[in-house]
């Protein structure tokens, strides 16, 4: 997720846009960009590697004048935050401008096709493509140019350009990524969000996918792909600007859970080869060496660490592997035995988690491929592991991880089951029977959001409560795991989660009416058993809250409270059951008055050992 800001009308771009970029910092900081067309009909671009700051030094001295640019702040997908990768891109000949927000899913093939045309590329980014194909495409109409660019390009833009030739002119496109225009008077906006320029209009047009946008100081015109004309006014929104940074949201925890569907759909998005296999970019292990491999083993801390935990069950059902699943901190005090026949899996959202850099240093000391599973592109970890998986899920900015969560339990399903095809364990049917599934998660996490009123409920009901249990079997362990520490690390309320089946060898001495279990109950092969449990439980007094399957009623007989999910695939239901946790989690803190977006004694990222 990057924040793009293109600006046309009387004042100077260069303040215009950097104020914009400010606003949206918050979708991503590892390097920024503006691209001005000067009064003499130059293209003049700044870019710098890290956050805002550093761009706004360098402006601070450079000659840069005139009223039309684009400027963006980038979190990096493709290409490790560098002055080379930073946008605006530039075609060739330094004629078009272009900065991006999304991931073009065939950019590899795009760009060769250009380099064979002679065009010449500088950076290793998916976004460069769409200016050389700008250029491709131009003949005196940048916005003809633009549309029938797109014609050729697949996955997600938000897309603002501009051309030295056409001062005052910015085009503009989306598809699967946000795009809004501003319209004030005398000068226009086109950006990702309306903080980028709510200070000076709150006068807002959202585009809608393929819609193509041309834009001068006094007006602008939509049209589609296939150039017919859309007609639609701009709306007032009455947000102030912290409302408008969340998106309209009151946190940013509860925005990051919303956005979860697009996330899951992001990491997917570049995962998969022409042929509908799983495509790991550089993961380079052959059927061979995926025969030879004698285990799995998995290093992380907290969430991702549940993240493991919840594959273990893919690597041992998929892929007929062995794993390991280490708590980073731990991990280096172990003797594990960790040889080349290893495959250790570091997964960290940040990429900068100490703990977890340790486990990674230790295990390449001891010989294994080691593999990242990582949301920030040209992190430490990114740079110490021999490749690394990125999910899509942008800038997390609450402190506790949601969005980052199902990323990265979607890029371990998916590297699961390419084990399991290289190893020979997973017919072609069953493949394309759980990656159709996988595909259409997406529209059912969504399914998931819109039931938020039985959470709601829930949390009123239970917020009082100083003492959770939450209960799982099989993958639905990690995840009332990752429930009870969503709901302790915001609410600060004492919360475990456990294997349901070990409950009775302990902590069942810990029920009665005022100690709520959250059971993860999905209909699926271990439900039987967990009915049982859920009967132990409520023989001992304790209100049981379970998040069940959809059309489930016989679980409504036992338990005072259920959050439902569609069905869906054993294994598929991690990415629904948690959601309905974090949700419950998020509002029992909200009824407690506590900041959710940043915790007492918590950090986003634990840099200390
Ligand atoms: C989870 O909500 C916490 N923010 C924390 O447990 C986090 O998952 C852990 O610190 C690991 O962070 P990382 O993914 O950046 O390595």
């Amino acid at each position: 997720m990057c924040g793009i800001v293109g600006y046309t009308g009387g004042e100077q771009a260069k303040l215009v846009l950097f104020e914009g970029l400010r606003r949206l910092e918050y979708r991503g900081y590892d390097s920024a960009g503006v691209s001005i067309i000067s009064p003499k009909g130059e293209l003049n671009r700044v870019r710098v590697v890290g956050n805002l700051d550093a761009l706004g030094s360098t402006l601070a001295t450079a000659e840069l004048h005139g009223t039309t640019g684009v400027g963006h702040t980038r979190w990096a997908t493709h290409g490790a935050p560098s002055e080379e990768n930073a946008h605006p891109h530039h075609d060739c000949k330094g004629d078009i401008a272009v900065v991006h927000n999304g991931i073009i899913e065939n950019f590899v093939q795009l760009r060769a096709e250009l380099q064979g045309s002679g065009h010449v590329f500088r950076s290793e980014t998916d976004t460069e493509t769409i200016a050389h194909l700008i250029e491709e495409n131009y003949n005196g109409d940048l916005v003809e140019a633009l549309r029938r660019s797109l014609k050729a390009v697949h996955g997600a833009f938000a897309i603002v350009a501009v051309h030295r030739e056409h001062p005052g002119l910015i085009a503009a496109a989306r598809r699967d990524s946000p795009l809004v225009l501003g319209s004030g008077e005398g000068e226009m906006f086109v950006a990702s969000a309306v903080p980028a320029f709510l200070a000076r209009t709150n006068r807002v047009l959202f585009l809608q996918d393929d819609e193509v946008l041309s834009v001068t100081p006094d007006g602008y015109a939509i049209s589609t792909l296939e150039g017919e004309t859309v007609a639609r006014e701009p709306v007032e929104v009455e947000w102030d600007l912290d409302a408008a940074e969340k998106g309209g949201y009151e946190d940013f925890m509860l925005k990051e859970i919303d956005e979860q569907p697009r996330a899951v759909a992001d990491t997917m998005r570049d995962k998969f080869d022409d042929s509908g296999g799983v495509y790991l970019e550089g993961l380079g292990v052959t059927a061979e060496e995926a025969r030879r491999l004698r285990r799995i083993v998995v290093v992380a801390c907290g969430t991702a660490f549940h993240a493991g935990l919840m594959a273990k069950y893919l690597f041992e059902r998929w892929a007929a592997l062995p794993v390991e699943i280490e708590i980073a901190s731990e991990f280096r005090y172990r003797n594990l035995v960790v040889t080349s026949e290893d495959l250790v899996v570091a997964i960290s959202q940040s990429g900068e988690t100490m703990d977890t850099l340790a486990g990674v240093r230790e295990a390449g000391r001891r010989g294994a491929r080691v593999i990242g599973v990582c949301n920030t592109v040209g992190s430490m970890m990114t740079r110490e592991v021999n490749c690394t998986i990125y999910t899509h899920a942008g800038p997390e900015i609450g402190v506790a991880a949601t969005k980052t969560f199902t990323t990265q339990m979607t890029a371990m399903y998916l590297l699961a089951m390419l084990l399991g095809r290289l190893r020979g364990e997973v017919s072609d049917e069953k493949y394309s029977r759980v990656m159709d599934e996988l595909k259409g998660m997406p529209d059912r996490m969504y399914e998931v959001l819109e039931d938020d009123a039985g959470v709601r409920a829930a949390a009123e009901k239970y917020h009082g409560c100083e003492d959770f249990l939450f209960l799982g079997r099989s993958v639905g362990y990690p995840i009332a795991m990752e429930g009870a520490l969503k709901l302790k690390e915001i609410s600060y309320i004492h919360a475990e989660g456990y294997p349901a089946g070990e409950m009775k060898h302990g902590p069942i001495a810990l029920l009665d009416e005022n100690v709520p279990v959250v059971a993860v109950v999905p209909r699926d092969s271990v439900y039987e058993k967990m009915i049982s449990n859920i009967e132990e439980v409520r023989a001992r007094g304790a209100p049981v809250l379970a998040v069940a399957t959809a059309g489930d009623d016989e679980i409504s007989q036992i338990c005072e409270d259920v959050l439902r999910v569609p069905a869906t695939m054993d294994m598929l239901y991690p990415l629904l059951t948690v959601i309905p946790l974090q949700l419950l989690a998020y509002h029992i803190a909200k009824s407690r008055g506590c900041n959710v977006d940043q915790p007492r004694n918590l950090a986003k990222t634990v840099t200390v050992e």
